[in-house]
């Protein structure tokens, strides 16, 4: 199993320098975030005010609007969410300082049975897990490479080293085996991983426990990346509880939005008190502004965690959807014998954040699996229906080039072969029968010669 770019620089500084330089020091992960292309005022959906009126939500999720546009993953708010907002705002708590910012962190830890901390984005969790963690220039993280950027950028405002380990083909999350390889590997080399950064990607845990296991026995401290999660759960424990420290995100996209913002979950009230004073400047408490240590600007506001807790109330429900969607999917579109779809192993419990599809052959003897997946975006497109392909592995990425990774294989052929389709809680119906069809019509007699279907993803890939 060949170990490429070995040349780990001393420090991660050059990473972060050229970061700057290029700019790609961005936040949000470019799923579309639009709103709701009805304006969200004839789309009840349960659980976000609208409970109750299940069928008029049916109804109304049985009617597409022509020529509208069918997302990604869009904001599902309503009326709860609305008055929340406006009750925040009218309570002149308009600041980083305010009840809701308590009271959102309450709820999340009861749900969670940890201690959390509410914060202005999940990759400032992200980056304060690391500084919990005891991350400092220099030292190697071991971060899953299939991931959204965010994931590894705050590896790098610590000025520390990724080290980026593949996927396992069944969950498409971190390979504990590998895992373990790399350990061994840093440490015939006399070093050993501050951190380890796994992540529960579209909503699908990652074999978390076994990561634990492995994490526990270097007695590295395990991060948890649950920023497309909240709500999956591993054997009825909630994902985010596994390691010493776990993200979520609130961002437009996500299952529950507060705009912005996201939630670190800490083991113990003292680490959620460091992390809640990191994140307001680390400021001491007296009465003038004395400051020991280094802080950050990455409080969440008080209209925000008002909006969180009304979205919060309504996570079932929204959990359920997605669900419910990716299960339609996968129902309507197995039977073509073309589409590999994402799928959590028993025991687990999904939330599938985006519904992700493998396209597993060309539509004609010839044409590759990457070309025919690109061919059936670009139909999508022209339909009026937005698609994506996977993740980028981040070893593929040119901001993490000098990174030391172990593997690849895996997170690659995910990349060239994967696509998440429409996943939006507020999706209706219809608008998700028109994605059926236009996939239907895709692969059906009018577009394509003789199937060469290929092997499932894993079989056929050697790491
Ligand atoms: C896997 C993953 N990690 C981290 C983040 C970062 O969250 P945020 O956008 O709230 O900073 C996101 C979402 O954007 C994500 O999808």
């Amino acid at each position: 199993m060949p170990l490429l770019h070995q040349n780990v620089p001393s420090a991660g500084l050059a990473f972060v320098e050229r970061g700057d330089a290029d700019g790609t020091l961005f936040s949000g992960n470019g799923v579309s975030v639009h709103q709701r292309m009805d304006g969200g005022k004839d789309a009840p959906t349960p659980g976000t005010g609208d409970a109750g009126q299940g069928g008029k939500a049916r109804q109304a999720r049985e009617s597409k609007p022509a020529g509208a546009r069918v997302l990604l993953s869009a904001p599902d708010v309503g009326e709860r969410e609305r008055a929340a907002l406006l009750a925040a705002f009218d309570s002149n708590w308009i600041s980083t300082v305010g009840p809701a910012i308590g009271r959102f962190e309450e709820e999340m830890a009861a749900r969670l049975g940890r201690p959390c901390v509410a914060l202005s984005s999940g990759t400032a969790a992200l980056h304060l897990a690391l500084r919990l963690a005891g991350v400092e220039a220099g030292d190697t993280v071991i971060c899953q490479s299939f991931t959204f950027v965010a994931t590894a950028n705050p590896i790098l405002y610590e000025r520390a080293i990724p080290y980026f380990v593949d996927s396992e083909p069944r969950t498409w999350n971190l390979d504990a085996d590998l895992l373990e390889e790399a350990i061994r590997r840093l440490a015939r080399r006399g070093k050993r991983p501050k951190a380890v950064v796994a992540v529960h990607l579209y909503g699908v845990p990652a074999e978390i426990e076994r990561i634990a296991v492995v994490c526990a026995e270097h007695e590295i401290p395990l991060i948890e990346d649950a920023a497309e999660a909240l709500g999956a759960e591993v054997d009825g424990l909630p994902v985010g509880t596994h390691g010493m420290a776990a993200a979520f995100s609130f961002n437009g996209n996500k299952i529950i939005t507060t705009a912005g913002g996201g939630m670190l979950a800490v083991r113990t009230a003292a680490e959620a008190e460091r992390v809640r004073k990191w994140s307001t400047q680390s400021r001491e408490a007296v009465a003038h502004y004395e400051h020991t240590e280094l802080g950050f600007n990455y409080r969440m506001s008080n209209l925000l965690a008002a909006l969180g807790s009304a979205q919060l109330a309504g996570l079932e429900e929204k959990v359920a959807r997605r669900r419910a969607i990716a299960a339609r999917y996968r129902e309507e579109l197995q039977g073509l014998g073309v589409l590999d779809f994402q799928e959590a192993p028993t025991g687990r419990r999904a939330t599938h954040w985006l519904s992700c599809a493998l396209v597993q052959a060309g539509r004609r003897a010839g044409e590759a699996v990457g070309e025919c997946r690109d061919a059936l975006m670009a139909h999508l497109d022209a339909q009026g229906v937005e698609s994506r392909p996977l993740w980028k592995p981040m070893h593929l990425q040119p901001l993490f080039r000098d990174a030391p990774r172990l593997g690849g294989a895996v997170s690659e052929s995910l990349f060239a072969q994967g696509l998440c389709l429409p996943s939006s809680s507020a999706l209706r119906e219809a608008e998700q029968g028109a994605v059926i069809a236009a996939i239907q019509d895709f692969f059906g007699p009018r577009n394509r010669g003789s199937l060469a279907q290929l092997g499932r993803i894993g079989a056929s890939v050697e790491r």
